[in-house]
């Protein structure tokens, strides 16, 4: 499942696992990652979560939204592949403008400072943990260190409505873009949510994070802004309530 990697792991499985910025000007170096990567979205979405919209032959869950543009967080733990987030410019197609366009009142959000989230997972078997921070929090923990450190203000996502409660106790400001609608059996709505220093800070506090969380391997020429810094934060890693 995991398949062979290039990328010399810096954690054990003692260690807080680690999340790479995965994007067009470093892909090569996570190439064998990719084909278990959009298999295990095969068997989370399709085989587990029934989303059968997105089913392909060849097992791997792939769409239109996977393109040159897109930027992955990849998080590994000693080099195995254990949960992922997708982040798509809105300046390009997304999910809201395409698919979902009916669920924004005043239309899909195009806006350079707004990327759009989706297909965040965590593999079954590190899911719920407790023993650290949950793999779930440090993507959404990660994800707003991307967003600040390239200067975006806010992601846009399609989402169902669970997602509502769980984002309001780890202290993610989502506004509702448009009327929740039933979509095949769920309750799915669009939000904007800020990515803001503040978030962030929040997020560190909450999981016990004292440094940046992401791994910019082969990403020099990206332009990144400097983080506020977050090593003073250290109230004992709090595990959000579930
Ligand atoms: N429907 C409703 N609630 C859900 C849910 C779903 N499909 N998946 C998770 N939750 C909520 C529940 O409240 C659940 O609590 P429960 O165990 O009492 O039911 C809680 O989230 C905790 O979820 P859990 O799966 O234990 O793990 P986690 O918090 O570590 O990870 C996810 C959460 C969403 C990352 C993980 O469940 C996952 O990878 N799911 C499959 C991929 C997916 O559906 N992603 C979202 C759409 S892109």
């Amino acid at each position: 499942m995991h398949g062979c990697c290039l990328i010399e792991p810096q954690s054990s499985g003692d260690e807080m696992p680690e999340i790479h910025v995965v994007q067009r000007d470093n892909r090569h170096l996570y190439e064998s990652y990719f084909d278990p990567y959009f298999r295990l979205r095969h068997d989370i979405y399709v085989k587990q979560r029934k989303w059968m919209a997105l089913d392909r032959p060849d097992g791997r869950e792939i769409d239109q939204f996977d393109t040159e543009d897109t930027v992955y967080l990849f998080c590994l733990d000693g080099g195995q592949l254990i949960g992922a987030m997708r982040a798509v410019p809105t300046l390009s197609p997304t999910l809201m403008s395409e698919i979902f366009p009916y669920l924004s009142i005043r239309g899909p959000i195009h806006r350079s400072d707004v990327y759009e989230l989706s297909r965040i997972f965590v593999i079954p078997e590190r899911r719920g943990e407790h023993a650290g921070p949950r793999i779930e929090m440090l993507l959404l923990t990660a994800i707003m260190e991307y967003g600040i450190s390239i200067g975006l203000t806010g992601f846009s996502i399609v989402l169902e409505s669970w997602w509502l409660p769980r984002f309001e106790r780890c202290g993610w400001k989502a506004h509702p873009l448009g009327l929740p609608q039933m979509i095949d059996g769920m309750s799915v709505l669009a939000v904007l949510v800020d990515c803001d220093e503040t978030t962030w800070k929040s997020l560190c506090g909450q999981i016990g994070l004292t440094n940046p969380a992401l791994t910019w391997q082969g990403l020099t020429g990206v332009n990144r802004q400097i983080l506020p810094d977050i090593s003073l934060l250290h109230s004992p890693a709090v595990q959000p309530a579930r």
